[in-house]
């Protein structure tokens, strides 16, 4: 890889989902020695949640499985972020529908679902990482499971790229 590569990964709050991916591709690029060519940040397409770290849910799934969320605070996606990102990366078909909608003409970038990445045939009948915000259950978990086999396949995608 020759010239930086830059991956946002987006959701509504930028407090549950799109921070587990921040926090999980993170961990990826340290552990495979890329910090040198892959930036990585994370943004919401609402504006509750401006400045707050992630959600104590999301923040506890992922200290389970060794991921450190707490330097991350939330912040709006915004139209330079199409000047600056390779890879933007949408949770859901709502966070798409939004950044589509934002999207400049000639775009040179990659606009995508996460779980267009995704590996395991175990999580083929999801095409989104389901909102846990409102849910029950282990919402939180099913996102780390999804996000994490996703990633691995999204950083396939880049290096094949690259
Ligand atoms: P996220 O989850 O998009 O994965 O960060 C949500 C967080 C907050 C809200 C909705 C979804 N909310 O409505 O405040």
């Amino acid at each position: 890889m020759t010239k930086k590569t830059n991956v946002l990964f987006v959701c509504l709050g930028n407090i549950c989902r799109s921070p587990t991916a921040h926090g999980v591709f993170q961990a990826l690029v340290d552990t495979e020695n890329l910090n040198e060519h892959i930036r990585v940040d994370s943004a919401g397409t609402g504006d509750w949640h401006l400045g707050h770290a992630p959600d104590k849910r999301t923040s506890a799934v992922a200290s389970e499985r060794g991921y450190d969320l707490s330097d991350l605070r939330a912040r709006l996606v915004e139209p330079a972020d199409f000047n600056d990102f390779d890879y933007i990366i949408a949770m859901d078909h709502e966070n798409m529908r939004n950044l589509q909608a934002m999207e400049p003409d000639g775009y040179r970038g990659e606009l995508c679902l996460l779980l267009d990445h995704s590996l395991s045939p175990d999580f083929d009948q999801y095409e989104e990482v389901p909102d846990p915000y409102y849910g029950g259950g282990d919402g939180f978990g099913l996102v780390l499971d999804l996000v994490e086999d996703a990633c691995a396949g999204l950083l396939t995608h880049i290096r094949s790229k690259a």
